[in-house]
């Protein structure tokens, strides 16, 4: 058995040093080790985006990161947006226009529109399906997840 090595990141704001093996996904570290298990994990391999999560204020794939390259970093989850009670005003946008059937895409589509929104101008619809063109979604047809986002740019929210 391989080694574990002692990491500390930093996930929604709270410091978590744990010990891991070398080869445990962040993904994995996220929804097993830590428990959060908002954070869906998909195909596995980077193509669908359900897994995405922001590192160091970026959005990046969890399965395709170990959970070691993250020591010393900060993670942001879909947890850290908003509760069932107290809905992010992106949750909100999404809810509102009926964004997601399933939801299985949902957290990845969610933290990928964090990064759009604070990093990205998102001047038009263009701008949106191009920033969200790494979130497979299979129910929606993507739409109204563009209305959703088209909505939250108007309002002139930022997160
Ligand atoms: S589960 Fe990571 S990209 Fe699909
Ligand atoms: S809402 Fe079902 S995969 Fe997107």
């Amino acid at each position: 058995m391989t080694q574990a090595l002692s990491i500390v990141v930093t996930v929604n704001g709270v410091a978590y040093e744990r010990s891991v093996e070398p080869r445990l996904l962040l993904s994995d570290f996220l929804r097993h080790t830590l428990g959060l298990t908002g954070t869906h994990v998909g195909c596995e391999h980077g193509v669908c985006g359900a897994c995405t999560v922001l590192l160091d204020g970026h959005s990046a794939r969890s399965c395709l990161c170990f959970a070691v390259q993250a020591d010393g970093a900060r993670v942001e989850t879909v947890e850290s947006l908003g509760t069932v009670d107290d809905l992010s005003p992106l949750q909100e946008a999404f809810r509102q226009h009926h964004a997601l059937q399933c939801g299985f895409c949902t957290p990845g589509m969610l933290m990928t529109c964090i990064d759009l929104l604070r990093n990205y101008p998102l001047a038009g619809d263009a701008d949106i399906r191009a920033g969200l063109s790494g979130n497979l979604c299979r129910c929606t047809g993507y739409e109204h997840i563009v209305r959703a986002v088209r909505a939250v740019v108007a309002s002139g929210w930022r997160p």
